[in-house]
């Protein structure tokens, strides 16, 4: 929103017992991505717009996550977990510094857009003190109630202090909130804790804020971008609704999917033009898929620069490190890592390619192997332009095969092979003639052949 300051407050104190992990709960992943990050991704960004996380006592993998995402982003520590208002007052520094508008979101709350950040901003613009992300929910039990009058919020309930009447309104809370920054402070500050769990609620913010004579409202919204996650069950239902969501954006980006429910996509996964996927491939996060490049079905693809009208699969595998130049083809059984392949270059059966270098236009052969690792060191295998190597190669790294070199079918290369050469490494063929005739003769005399 032009001209509006705004800070956003992501609250992520919880400790996530019910996922039964050692991992916090806000770094569990959604679409390859911490759904910490999908909050922070989600919220206003760029000049005007400052972030602050609150992160549990201990809890500096939170905090780093936070400021991994955006390094510009503040941490805050909630020592005690006394409530919503109480975690959203452990940034009260932030808050002090002064925005238009304070924006409180949850960190377990991936699927929420910044679209919906936008429209719960848009009251404060004319003059509301408080607007709320409101959801119809199907089974609102365990919510807070949003009590509505003349189009006005009046009151936010939570469960546990809820009237018979009030537990039947499935107009919930979906704990998102926009507060006016000339009043928030005072608002939240005056927020008790007389309730039935004692605890500091965010949510009388709105009784305050009416008290105040100033005005609160409900802004709607669809339950699948406001769910929470609190089990591995919730986990997985948000992962199908976030895939289903980047499954659309790329066909609608123009990507053919040929059955889109069997890819899984990472949020950051990026796409050129006439990108085709085929059936069962999975992306894992940092990869980036140029224009007409085809995946072709069960390959699975991870941190992956993949060039223009490159051929992958089926059934590839690439790893963390690879970047595929124009026209590179990886075919059935290719597993790459740590490789670079300039434009042109054919690994297309049954290879290794690990901490390796690739000319253009070199053809790598069925079953060649980059020998990298003598379990102590990783080494490099550098193969110049043009070069091809025949099938069955163990090529041994550290080496160096030079432009335009031949590697002989079954060779095993310890040493460097200058540009040009031919480099075998096998023994003599030794043919004995008629030997298969006296085999067969000896045995049939006595046994007939299994
Ligand atoms: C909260 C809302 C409820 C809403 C629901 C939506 C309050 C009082 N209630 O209830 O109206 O319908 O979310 O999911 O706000 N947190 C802290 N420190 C605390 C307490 C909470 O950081 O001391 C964080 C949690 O990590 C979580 C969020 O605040 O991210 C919400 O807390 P939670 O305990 O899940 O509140 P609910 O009971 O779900
Ligand atoms: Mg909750």
């Amino acid at each position: 929103m032009t001209g509006r300051t705004s800070l956003t407050i992501v609250l992520a104190a919880g400790e996530g017992t019910r996922m039964r992990s050692s991992l916090p709960k806000v770094l569990h992943q959604v679409a390859n991505q911490s759904l910490l990050a999908h909050v922070v991704m989600a919220a206003p960004q760029g000049a005007g717009s400052a972030l602050a996380v609150v992160v549990g006592p201990d809890r500096e993998d939170v905090a780093a996550e936070a400021t991994r995402i955006r390094a510009d982003a503040t941490t805050f520590v909630q020592n005690e977990r006394l409530g919503t208002a109480h975690a959203v007052l452990a940034a009260k520094d932030a808050i002090a510094r002064g925005a238009d508008d304070l924006l409180i979101a949850f960190g377990d709350t991936p699927l929420i857009s910044s679209e919906t950040f936008e429209r719960l901003r848009a009251p404060l613009k004319d003059g509301a003190a408080l607007a709320v992300l409101g959801f119809r929910a199907k089974a609102p039990g365990g919510y807070g109630r949003l009590l509505v009058a003349d189009g006005q919020l009046v009151a936010i309930r939570e469960e546990a202090d809820a009237s018979e009447a009030e537990r039947r309104i499935d107009l919930c809370n979906a704990g998102v909130m926009a507060f006016a920054g000339t009043t928030a402070l005072e608002v939240i500050e005056k927020i008790g804790n007389a309730n039935s769990k004692g605890e500091y609620y965010l949510t009388d913010a709105v009784e305050i804020v009416r008290s105040m004579s100033l005005k609160a409202i409900v802004i709607e919204t669809d339950e699948d971008e406001v769910r929470g996650i609190n089990t591995k069950t919730q986990l997985a239902e948000a992962e199908a609704i976030m895939q289903t969501r980047l499954r659309r954006a790329a066909l609608d980006a123009g990507v053919t999917l040929v059955a889109p429910e069997t890819v899984h996509l990472s949020a950051d996964t990026t796409f050129g033009k006439d990108v085709t996927i085929e059936q069962y491939v999975v992306i894992g996060s940092g990869v980036s898929i140029a224009d007409g490049a085809v995946i072709h079905a069960f390959s699975h693809i991870v941190q992956a620069e993949i060039g223009k009208a490159v051929s992958v699969g089926p059934y590839a595998r690439l790893r963390p490190g690879t970047s595929l130049g124009e026209g590179a083809r990886i075919g059935n059984f290719v597993e790459t890592k740590a490789a670079k392949l300039a434009a042109g270059v054919k690994v297309n059966h049954l290879t290794y390619i690990g901490d390796s270098e690739i000319g253009a236009g070199a053809n790598i052969g069925a079953g060649t192997i980059t020998c990298n690792y003598d379990g102590f060191n990783k080494s490099k295998t550098i193969i110049g332009a043009g070069a091809f190597v025949g099938s069955n190669s163990s090529l041994v790294a550290p080496v160096k095969i030079g432009s335009g070199a031949y590697i002989g079918s079954g060779s095993v290369i310890t040493r460097d092979v200058p540009d040009d050469a031919l480099a075998v490494e096998r023994n003599e063929v030794s043919t004995r003639e008629g030997w298969g005739r006296r085999f067969r003769d000896k045995y049939t005399g006595s046994k007939k052949p299994k």
